[in-house]
């Protein structure tokens, strides 16, 4: 049975202050809604709806190409929300998550259960909830003596035996298709806070069917509300991609001056030294060296065996295999080949006022101690510049050739001038 997932982006999140929406703000380098789509990518989403709202431009903008971006223009709730996600999904029968995008920490395996729970009990409905001490806020799960879900009642609507209950909505469902969009057609506007809460379906699912709760664990389901809030959700969330590295193989020397975005890929082997930050997409090959005080960005690419060493910063660049760029260096926009050296304090400069531009370093060139490369610059293989060299914008330094001085003149032709 197929799946589709619709995410509830549409809240403007006013608490965090700030004109950015909500599912904007980023996690570990990564906006909330990014963490969202790539759960939905591991619960085999075969379409994904975003239920955008406030700001909706800038999220089609970020995520137009990744999942059908659908507008709610009045906030009258989760379950209205859900309502606009039905033309897209037009069509569709199966299963249909919906979570909300404003708790990204829920982890993929707890969805997986989720999802199982659903299949093995053939429920027409599953909820993800959590035991709460102080459940304050929440909606509250109502059950019958079986165990079996019979409702959800908001914190505001609830009367005091029913707060008194401590397991709690954290935010996630799995549902048939046709019975959301059926149940959503009959559920009343809640009088109090004028919404449709997509909550209420779940009494009306309970009678036509069965519907189960899976508990999570609190840690996991906590929601962003505030900036407070994030910034203790993303401690949670470094800590776990710390240690997932760990656990594929990667030597982390001090995770407490570790900064690793999410999306970040590094392989076996590779050792990160303190005070290293690794964000926005990167690569790193095997049995690399990074850090310490190393910056790398922009999706740069490292190939096994390189050293990227202290205070290096790499942006926007692929460095090969077993090259070595060791102290104090700036790389920007530069495409450097296999076992190259890069002397300490080089440096690209990529910028020219109003364009980037390209470095190209090929196999085995040595690069001179302060060399700085204005780009656009090509150095051939086993090339070479000397200290302090300048090497001006357009130079072509062929294979094997050698360049000193400032501007960076050939060695190779002034030599043969000589003799
Ligand atoms: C919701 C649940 C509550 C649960 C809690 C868990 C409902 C009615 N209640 O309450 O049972 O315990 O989450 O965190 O769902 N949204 C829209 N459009 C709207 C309203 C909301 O897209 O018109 C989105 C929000 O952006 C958010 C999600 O739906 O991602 C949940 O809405 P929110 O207002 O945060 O609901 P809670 O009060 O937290
Ligand atoms: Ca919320």
């Amino acid at each position: 049975m197929s799946l589709a997932v619709v995410i509830l982006a549409a809240g403007r999140g006013t608490r965090m202050k700030s004109d950015l929406p909500k599912a904007l703000h980023t996690i570990c380098g990564k906006p909330m809604l990014w963490h969202l789509l790539e759960k939905a990518k591991k619960l085999g989403s075969k379409k994904t709806v975003v239920v955008a709202g406030y700001g909706i431009d800038k999220v089609r903008e970020a995520f137009g190409n990744e999942a059908s971006i659908v507008e709610q223009k009045e906030l009258l709730g989760s379950g209205h929300a859900v309502m606009q996600a039905a033309k897209a999904l037009k069509g569709f029968k199966g299963r249909i998550a919906v979570l909300y995008c404003d708790t990204p920490l829920i982890s993929d395996a707890t969805l997986g259960r989720l999802k199982k729970v659903y299949d093995d009990e053939k429920a027409n409905c599953t909820v993800l909830s959590m035991i709460l001490d102080d459940p304050r806020g929440y909606g509250r799960i109502l059950k019958d003596s079986s165990g079996s879900v019979q409702g959800i009642i908001e914190h505001i609507n609830a009367d005091e035996e029913q707060r008194e209950i401590k397991e709690v909505n954290a935010g996630a469902y799995i549902f048939d298709s046709k019975d959301l969009f059926d149940a959503l057609k009959v559920i009343p506007r809640d009088p109090v806070k004028k919404e449709y809460y997509l909550t209420d379906t779940l009494e009306v699912l309970s009678r036509k069917g069965h519907v189960q709760s899976v508990v999570a664990d609190a840690g996991e389901t906590a929601g962003v509300n505030t900036q407070l809030e994030l910034s203790v959700l993303q401690d949670t969330m470094q800590n776990k991609i710390l240690n997932e590295l760990l656990e594929s193989g990667v030597k982390i020397r001090d995770p407490k001056t570790t900064v690793i975005d999410a999306g970040v890929k590094i392989g076996k082997g590779t050792v990160i030294q303190p005070h290293t930050v690794i964000e926005e997409g990167t690569v790193i090959g095997k049995g690399c060296q990074i850090g310490p005080f190393a910056r790398l960005r922009g999706a740069s690419v490292i190939g096994d065996g390189s050293i990227i060493g202290n205070f290096v910063e790499v942006v926007r660049s692929k460095v090969g295999k077993n090259s070595q760029v060791k102290h104090l260096t700036y790389l920007g926009d530069a495409q450097i080949g296999d076992h190259v050296n890069i002397g300490a304090g080089t440096v690209t400069a990529n910028f020219d006022g109003k364009k980037k531009h390209v470095t190209v370093i090929k196999d085995q060139a040595h690069i001179g101690s302060g060399t700085v490369l204005i780009a656009p610059v090509t150095v051939g293989k086993g090339a070479k510049t000397g200290a302090g060299a300048v090497v001006t914008k357009g130079s072509y330094i062929p294979d094997k050739g050698i360049v000193v001085g400032v501007p960076a003149k050939s060695l190779l032709l002034k030599n043969k001038g000589k003799r």
